[in-house]
């Protein structure tokens, strides 16, 4: 071989070095670059990550109980309109939780909806987190 193509076969032997080390990237890496860009949570399911945005105090314009109580659910809970447990009346909130199996239970309810009560308290684009925090708010539960 003349001394031409031994300086081209150098670089050449680093790269197809390079390439089978890429290659060697272990499933678990390949599986991280393969997961889509955003996940889809399913209503009614826990949703992985979510208590996370929440807890980082909103990222991702996650809305505050406050917020959700003062647009959505304080037209009834308010004055307690068709029957509603009031804000902060923690003995009926109690009760319902007791009959519901908890906070997750009214939770479920509220997502739902129950007699004159709306699906999501007509607050659509509330994820369960929004929702169970105004539902904490309202009742004093934990
Ligand atoms: C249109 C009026 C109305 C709005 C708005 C509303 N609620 Fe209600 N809510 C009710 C009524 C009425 C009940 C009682 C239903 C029953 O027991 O028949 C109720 C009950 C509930 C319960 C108890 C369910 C159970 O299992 O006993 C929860 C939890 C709840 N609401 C959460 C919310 C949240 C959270 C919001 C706001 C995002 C909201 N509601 C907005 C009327 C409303």
């Amino acid at each position: 071989m003349n001394l031409i193509m031994k300086m081209l076969a150098a670089p050449a032997t680093v790269l197809a070095l390079w390439a089978v080390s890429a290659q060697a990237a272990t499933n678990d890496e390949i599986a991280k670059r393969l997961e889509p860009v955003g996940q889809v949570c399913v209503q009614g399911q826990e949703c992985k990550g979510m208590e996370v945005a929440v807890a980082a105090g909103g990222g991702g314009g996650a809305k505050t109980p406050d917020e959700v109580i003062a647009k959505h659910c304080n037209a009834c809970h308010g004055t307690g309109l068709l029957g509603a447990p009031k804000i902060g009346d923690s003995a009926a909130w109690k009760d319902r939780a007791d009959h519901q199996g908890g906070l997750d239970g009214l939770l479920a309810k509220a997502i739902t909806g129950l007699n004159a009560m709306p699906p999501k308290g007509t607050c659509a684009d509330c994820s369960d987190a929004e929702l169970k925090g105004a539902i904490e708010k309202m009742s004093g539960l934990k």
